[in-house]
């Protein structure tokens, strides 16, 4: 009888955990599909009055030359202005301003005058309907993420979010189980009580640490194995130091590679211009930096990728650092004088007693920037790739063969080596780039 009782009580306990954790499951989907759902909401909400996406291009082509969303340029920042006229003066002063100004009305006159009396150009070509999806565009409230691309930033933190609740379910259903197990562990207990079975432990063993301290084979190899894996740990220890692979220390303005090598697909060697004809590649002066950033005053993440790491506001920041560093004033588009060195902080360094030439490497030897310091162009944080070891140089000089198309030079110093050696390609360090002397000073 009491066996039964037991058995009902147990199977309850299990279907009960059984629903806790399927009902659990059940609800993280349905945080999951909510965000879907709102999205999905928002985006048939925003195509009620002009298309935001059709008015981002017109604006773009357009207005972009004169006018900004959030900052004076020319022309005043745009973002609200809709809210700022009525739709029938906005039409009259984008088709012709002028004509709005010369027929006296107090507003158009007004903005004239404030803006130094400088003259928009008049735009007869837009229809209203243009007109409208470009007010539209201006209407968006500024953190949103842009027309049909939810932009990654949203998704990662979202991803982050539905991370975080498989994880805390993942916990949970352990607990469960763990609570489980445990109340089984007693159903056992006080069904084998009930039948008069014995659980409790035997007595006379003896302790595990006894057992192994009497056995001497056992101790023995405990003990070489570890010595042979504390010499591995020191070696890799002693090793490292001094090396500095993967340093990605925190520089004074935010560069990030990714988006200027990267998403606009500056070439290295814009910047970094002395890697092709001397020993160093440098650091790029500010003025390199004001050649685009005169212009490019705030980040709106124009390539429209993915920028997951930081917000628009954060980037827009970075280049006013840029601009306090030179001095520029961007709402009077002009110089101060007031400079302020940056402050690099150097990754990559070799001892001094080693000699290491770009020029010999990028030109002569014709290796890609990468090959030696990584995917550069996907770093949002510049850091050192390599391990800048002895070991790495002598290896690649081993390993890499010269380049001797085009160098009539080489072709004669190739062909003496190469019978030489016997070899039909001659590496680096067949052409001595092994020798010390050619490192060391
Ligand atoms: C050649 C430069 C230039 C271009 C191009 C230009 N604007 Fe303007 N815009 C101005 C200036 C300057 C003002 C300030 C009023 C003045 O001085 O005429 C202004 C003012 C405005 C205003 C009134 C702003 C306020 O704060 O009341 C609106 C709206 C406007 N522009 C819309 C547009 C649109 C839309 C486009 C593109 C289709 C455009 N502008 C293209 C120079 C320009
Ligand atoms: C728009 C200019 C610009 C471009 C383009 C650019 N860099 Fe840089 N690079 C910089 C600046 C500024 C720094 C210093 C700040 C930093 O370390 O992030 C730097 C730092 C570096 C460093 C580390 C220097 C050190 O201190 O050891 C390396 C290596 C480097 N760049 C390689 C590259 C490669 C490879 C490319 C092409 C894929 C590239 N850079 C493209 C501006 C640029
Ligand atoms: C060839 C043009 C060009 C040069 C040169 C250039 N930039 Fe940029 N920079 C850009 C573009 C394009 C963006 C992205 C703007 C956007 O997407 O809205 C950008 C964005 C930025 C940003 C915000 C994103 C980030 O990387 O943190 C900073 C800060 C910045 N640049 C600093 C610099 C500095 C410092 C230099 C000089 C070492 C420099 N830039 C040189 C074109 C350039
Ligand atoms: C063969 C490997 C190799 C290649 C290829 C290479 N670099 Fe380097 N780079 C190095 C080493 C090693 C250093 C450290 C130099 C030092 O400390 O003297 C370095 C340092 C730098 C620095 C720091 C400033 C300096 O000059 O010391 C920059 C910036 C840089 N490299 C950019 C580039 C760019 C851009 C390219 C491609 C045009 C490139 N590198 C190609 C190995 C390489
Ligand atoms: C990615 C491969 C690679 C790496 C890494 C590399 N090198 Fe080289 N290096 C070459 C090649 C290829 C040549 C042959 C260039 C030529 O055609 O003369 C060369 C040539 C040289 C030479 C000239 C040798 C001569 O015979 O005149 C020196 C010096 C040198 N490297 C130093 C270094 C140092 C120092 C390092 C490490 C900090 C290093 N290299 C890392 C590929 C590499
Ligand atoms: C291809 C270039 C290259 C050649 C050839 C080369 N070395 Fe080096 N050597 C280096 C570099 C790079 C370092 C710095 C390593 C570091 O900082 O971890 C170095 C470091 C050293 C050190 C210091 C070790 C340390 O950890 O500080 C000694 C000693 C040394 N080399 C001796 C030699 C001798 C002897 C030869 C000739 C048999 C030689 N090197 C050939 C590139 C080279």
């Amino acid at each position: 009888m009491k066996k039964v009782g037991n058995h009902t009580s147990f199977s309850r306990i299990l279907f009960f955990c059984l629903a806790l954790s399927l009902s659990f499951s059940l609800a993280s989907f349905a945080q999951d599909a909510a965000p879907a759902a709102d999205a999905g909401q928002e985006a048939t909400a925003s195509a009620g009055a002009g298309d935001p996406k059709k008015g981002k291009e017109l604006f773009n082509s357009l207005c972009a030359a004169c006018h900004k969303l959030d900052a004076k340029m020319t022309g005043p920042a745009l973002r609200g202005v809709a809210d700022k006229h009525d739709r029938e003066w906005l039409y009259k002063w984008i088709h012709n301003s002028s004509e709005l100004i010369k027929s006296g009305d107090a507003t158009a006159v007004k903005l004239f005058a404030e803006n130094n009396n400088q003259v928009m150009t008049p735009f007869p070509q837009l229809s209203t309907g243009d007109i409208d999806d470009i007010l539209a565009y201006t209407s968006e409230p500024k953190i949103e993420v842009k027309g049909s691309n939810p932009g990654p930033v949203v998704a990662a933190q979202e991803s982050g979010a539905s991370n975080n609740l498989i994880l805390g379910a993942l916990v949970l259903v352990l607990l469960v189980l763990i609570v489980m197990l445990v109340l089984v562990n007693s159903t056992l207990r006080k069904v084998a009580a009930a039948n008069g079975v014995d659980v409790s432990k035997k007595g006379n063993t003896i302790s595990f640490w006894q057992a192994y301290a009497r056995n001497q084979f056992l101790v023995l190899v405990t003990t070489i194995l570890l010595l042979l894996s504390g010499a591995y740990f020191l070696y890799g220890y002693l090793m490292q130091i001094g090396v500095d692979q993967g340093y990605e220390p925190i520089q004074p303005i935010h560069f990030s590679h990714k988006i200027h090598a990267g998403e606009n697909g500056i070439d290295c060697k814009y910047c970094h211009s002395s890697a092709r004809v001397s020993k160093t590649s440098g650091i790029p002066s500010l003025n390199v930096c004001m050649n685009c950033h005169k212009n490019i005053s705030e980040f709106t993440g124009s390539k429209d990728s993915t920028y997951v790491e930081y917000s628009k506001e954060f980037y827009t920041a970075e280049i006013q650092k840029l601009y306090d560093a030179v001095g520029w004033d961007k709402s009077a588009q002009q110089y101060t004088g007031k400079t302020k060195p940056v402050k690099w902080v150097r990754i990559h360094n070799l001892p001094d007693f080693v000699y290491f030439n770009h020029s010999q490497h990028v030109s002569v030897a014709g290796v890609e920037c990468q090959t030696c310091h990584g995917p550069v162009e996907t770093f949002e944080i510049m850091k050192q790739n390599a391990p800048l070891t002895m070991g790495w140089c002598i290896n690649c000089h081993r390993e890499t063969n010269v380049k001797v198309e085009g160098n009539d030079y080489y072709k004669k110093i190739h062909d003496e080596l190469a019978k030489k050696y016997g070899v039909q390609k001659l590496t680096a360090a067949n052409m001595g780039g092994t020798e010390c002397g050619k490192c060391h000073y």
